[in-house]
């Protein structure tokens, strides 16, 4: 029992620092309300529901339709059986959407970005990336075979160097996030684009966070910082703003899609998605390209609560996503707040290590269109009470 008792030591540990995570189950789908087994009604203010389409009327009959026509299951991976007409059609309704001339669809984010760059790249090649990238593309990286530089977070003299370092590489390739997850920033494309063509280095961008959410129409941070149609390629979701179901894809040149739908593992070895997420997927895309609406809305919600909390004299990383930080500093009063917070009606989560850096514990408020002007001053006034009896916001 050794290892078991290993485990058991540990997670006492977490339990002493106050470090461990809970998991508090809805009784309700997501949404901008929820209802908290054991809490009541609370306004939900840290989910990736964006648009709020999780629960969007047009896109559950999408699903519910999709399995009457469709059925619940394929049963296989893509290349044997387990490809439906819908499923070509979602791809194709992605890459116009990023402009990019293929996709490949994958269970998750996750899978699309470990079957990236291990299948593309070997140890001729290098990978550089972003300090900060999500976890998804640390693992995925750590499967590659290539050489791997990393360079300091958004920090464009610190890509040149590492751009530098791999000159002798026969390929090289940048990854960034679009969206920093737990930060709200834009990784600086423009420059990154320049420096890329540069250097003849292949820019990929996980735009997890900025699809759907960023740019005029939704188009991601490409699009917001005025270079949408200069990236080479993308990996990103549809877990977050396309509906909040599940599922992922990597999107760019058709040869880079041809070479994964023959060689990536998490593609080739795991189930196709289901077909009520490939149709909710597409009835997400109507939505967003009927018009701007969703995206305006979540704008002006992100605007209103920014400044919202600036005003009261609470402490957030400056921007302009819907990912609003709160600093906090400790792990364990950060996961203290959020738990008064909830008492307070308002459900938002506390990050420490190792999620994010030692000492760097913060809130994560995020907001979505789905939310009410009201409903995001009963969160504003909230924090601010609560911050304040912690310490963390000015008296
Ligand atoms: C930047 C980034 N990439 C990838 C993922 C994983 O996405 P998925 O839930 O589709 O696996 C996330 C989700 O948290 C993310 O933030």
């Amino acid at each position: 029992m050794t290892l078991l008792t290993t485990l058991s030591t540990e997670l006492d540990q977490m339990a002493q620092a106050g470090t461990l995570k809970r998991e508090l189950p809805l009784r309700t789908p997501q949404g901008a309300v929820v209802e908290v087994e054991g809490k009541g009604e609370v306004i939900m203010l840290t989910s990736n529901n964006y648009l709020g389409l999780a629960n969007h009327p047009a896109i559950v009959a999408a699903a519910e339709k999709a399995e009457g026509d469709y059925g619940y299951g394929l049963a296989s991976v893509r290349f044997i059986c387990g490809t439906q007409t819908i499923h070509r059609i979602l791809e194709k309704r992605i890459s116009e959407f990023f402009g990019m001339e293929e996709t490949i669809l994958y269970g998750s984010c996750w899978n699309a970005n470990e079957g990236l760059f291990q299948t593309i790249l070997t140890d001729e090649d290098a990978i550089i990336s972003d300090e900060l990238n999500h976890a998804s593309i640390i693992d995925g990286i750590r499967l590659a075979k290539c050489r791997k530089e990393r360079y300091k977070n958004r920090d464009v003299a610190d890509l040149r160097r590492a751009l530098d370092a791999t000159r002798d590489a026969r390929n090289r390739l940048i990854m960034t996030d679009g969206v920093f997850s737990m930060e709200g920033s834009l990784a600086p494309l423009p420059e990154m684009v320049q420096l890329a063509r540069e250097h003849g280095a292949f820019l990929v961008v996980d735009d997890s966070h900025g699809t759907g959410v960023l740019g005029k129409t939704g188009r991601g941070t490409a699009e917001e910082l005025g270079v949408f149609g200069k990236i080479d390629a993308y990996t990103s979701t549809l877990g977050k703003a396309l509906g909040g179901s599940h599922g992922g894809f990597t999107t760019g040149p058709k040869v880079l899609i041809d070479y994964l739908r023959q060689k990536s593992r998490p593609y080739l070895f795991s189930n196709t998605l289901p077909p009520a997420v490939v149709m909710g997927s597409i009835a997400a895309l109507d939505l967003l390209e009927k018009d701007t609406s969703f995206v305006d809305r979540l704008r002006r919600n992100t605007m209103h609560f920014r400044r919202g909390l600036t005003e009261r004299g609470v402490r957030i990383r400056e921007g302009i996503t819907p990912i609003v930080p709160i600093l906090i500093g400790d792990t364990a009063k950060a996961i203290a707040i959020s738990a008064e917070l909830l008492d307070h009606g308002i459900f938002v989560s506390g990050f420490g290590f190792p999620v994010v850096p030692q000492g760097q514990a913060r809130l994560r408020c995020q907001i979505s269109a789905a939310h009410t002007t009201e409903q995001l001053d009963r969160a504003i006034t909230a924090i601010v009470e609560v911050g304040q009896k912690y310490g963390v916001v000015a008296g």
